[in-house]
């Protein structure tokens, strides 16, 4: 019996993609480019995972969400353009000038109305919304290390049929990959992945997948 594949790896269909999607993309390409001028990383989700984020929060028809890792703001952006006009994002950050970069972003995009930036280390300023919660949607794209923090912050702080996505969970290609030696400097965030990735996937109120993006897109949705 044929097994069909997990992915698709065919240069000709990623690039149709690209293409029938590409007016997409170049609305909220100046972003990168006013990133890179202020010498910001080039980290941002690719452009058809930003769309991935707002179809997640808009199917779960999100009003309040939770952004760990705001950088110059793409994705917050993505998730800002699906919730309604008194919806909320609140989104952190630990690097003052990436959030001064991103402020500056969401004001030109006419979506800070909508947008709460936190200073510091995520998981500290995480609990200065709590009595905000539950909420409706949570995207985790920060510090590996801390994914299985993060998630059980979600467990708690998310409500039942919200959705969890984290971006990364491939861990840059070494998920799978069974020679320590080759983890090198990414070891520690391989092994939290790798935590995350299980914790999920034997979760009892969490049903979840992998999105087989470039990146690894976890999907998850709170359904206890
Ligand atoms: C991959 S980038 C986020 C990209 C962003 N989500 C996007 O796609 O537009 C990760 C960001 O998380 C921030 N970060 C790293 N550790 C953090 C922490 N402990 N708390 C909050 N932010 C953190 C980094 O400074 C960086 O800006």
């Amino acid at each position: 019996m044929m097994r069909k594949t997990y992915s698709n790896t065919l240069e000709s269909v990623s690039n149709y993609v690209d293409s029938l999607y590409s007016n997409e993309a170049s609305s909220i390409e100046w972003i990168r480019s006013w990133a890179k001028e202020e010498g910001l990383p080039d980290i941002h989700v690719s452009a058809m995972d930003g769309l991935h984020l707002e179809m997640m929060a808009r199917a779960c028809g999100s009003k309040k969400a939770v952004e760990i890792g705001t950088l110059a703001g793409y994705s917050g952006i993505c998730i800002a353009r699906a919730l309604p006009k008194n919806g909320k994002l609140f989104t952190f950050e630990s690097e003052p000038h990436h959030a001064k970069i991103a402020r500056k972003i969401f004001e030109k995009a006419g979506l800070l109305k909508k947008i709460k930036i936190y200073i510091g280390a995520a998981l500290m300023n995480l609990k200065k919304i709590e009595s905000e919660g539950p909420f409706d949607f949570v995207f985790i794209d920060a510090d590996k290390t801390n994914y299985p923090n993060y998630l059980k912050w979600a467990e708690k702080h998310l409500r039942i049929g919200g959705v969890l996505a984290a971006d990364n969970t491939f861990a840059f290609g070494l998920i799978a990959e069974k020679n320590d030696i080759k983890l090198g400097s990414h070891t520690k965030n391989v092994r939290a992945l790798r935590t995350f990735n299980y914790s999920l996937a034997h979760h009892s109120r969490f049903r979840s997948t992998i999105l087989p993006t470039g990146e690894g897109l976890t999907f998850a949705v709170r359904i206890k």
